[in-house]
């Protein structure tokens, strides 16, 4: 039987219409989220996400700024500006639209936004309390696809999850946020890389495959174990000339013929990637109330 598809654009919509019932709670207390992005430079992609963020913020009734800079602004300048967020009360979360020009330092830049307003949860502070299993803001691909696993009844808790890709915004978080004993995690966490020998070994044994490598339709249906769940965090563009941009949207899974065998499976696009920014308006209202606590 064909896997179930799990939609992040359902998923997303119900977080959000929580979320907007949290704000209109929070600002009866006097609480009013709000959300500073910084821009810099004329990026489309960077222009592209940062515009869905206000989108965003708007729907639930999070304050939003976007300030957007040159892309010729100096370090310095980046960083008085962040400390001028820091201390701005208007905001409880502050994101610096990634990546930044080559001359400005990124890990300089997110270092500098103070843990409790680090909405995308780079920050080394709540890295170091992710993997202690403490209470901070997640990384939100990570949590986006912890979502979509609880909401479409499958809790990892005691089950072999096997997460294909490192990096730091993906795969080490969520490695860390499932092996935690917590609610909603409390999994066997296998992490598959470059480095990793034999691949399909650990693959083909994944009660839940998460796919995070950023390599379009690498993980083939013979890697797959007959009613796994998989969660594919990739978007990838790949040439099409029957499409009118000259290309489409791919994940790191061959799609179809993993549809065939697993129970359930996630889109892309309308997958992990509309759950990414629907998980920074939720940090951006957790971060309120916490700094209001
Ligand atoms: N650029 C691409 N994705 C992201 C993200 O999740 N956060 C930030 N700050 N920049 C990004």
């Amino acid at each position: 039987m064909p896997a179930t598809v799990i939609s992040g654009k359902e998923v997303a919509a119900e977080i959000r219409a929580e979320l907007k019932q949290k704000v209109e709670e929070l600002k009866k207390k006097d609480i009013h989220p709000g959300l500073g992005v910084i821009l810099v430079g004329e990026d489309p992609a960077s222009v592209s996400y940062v515009t869905s963020k206000a989108k965003g913020c708007e729907e639930i009734g999070i304050y939003e700024e976007t300030i957007r800079k040159p892309a010729d602004i100096s370090e310095k300048e980046v960083l008085d500006l962040i400390e001028q967020l820091n201390n701005d009360k208007k905001f409880s979360g502050i994101l610096v639209q990634l990546p930044l020009p080559d001359h400005i330092d990124e890990e300089k830049v997110v270092n500098a936004i103070t843990p409790e307003k680090d909405v995308d949860g780079f920050h080394p502070v709540n890295q170091g309390l992710l993997l202690r299993g403490e209470k901070c803001p997640l990384p939100c691909t990570a949590h986006g696809a912890q979502q979509m696993l609880l909401r479409s009844g499958n809790d990892p808790a005691g089950k072999h999850v096997v997460i294909c890709g490192r990096s730091n915004i993906v795969g080490k978080p969520l490695a860390a946020m499932l092996m935690q004993k917590a609610k909603g995690a409390n999994s066997t966490v296998t992490v598959v890389h470059t480095g990793t020998k034999n691949p399909e070994y650990y693959t083909r044994q994944a009660d839940i495959l998460v796919a995070a490598m950023g390599k379009p339709r690498a993980i083939t249906a013979d890697m797959v174990k007959g009613g796994a769940v998989v969660i594919d965090v990739g978007v990838n563009r790949i040439e099409d000339p029957s499409k009118k941009k000259g290309f489409r949207l791919v994940g790191d899974v061959d799609y179809e013929p993993i549809a065939e065998k697993a129970s359930y499976i996630t889109p892309v696009p309308g997958g992990v990637g509309p759950m990414t920014v629907t998980m920074l308006l939720y940090n951006t209202v957790e971060a309120a109330e916490l700094i209001n606590q």
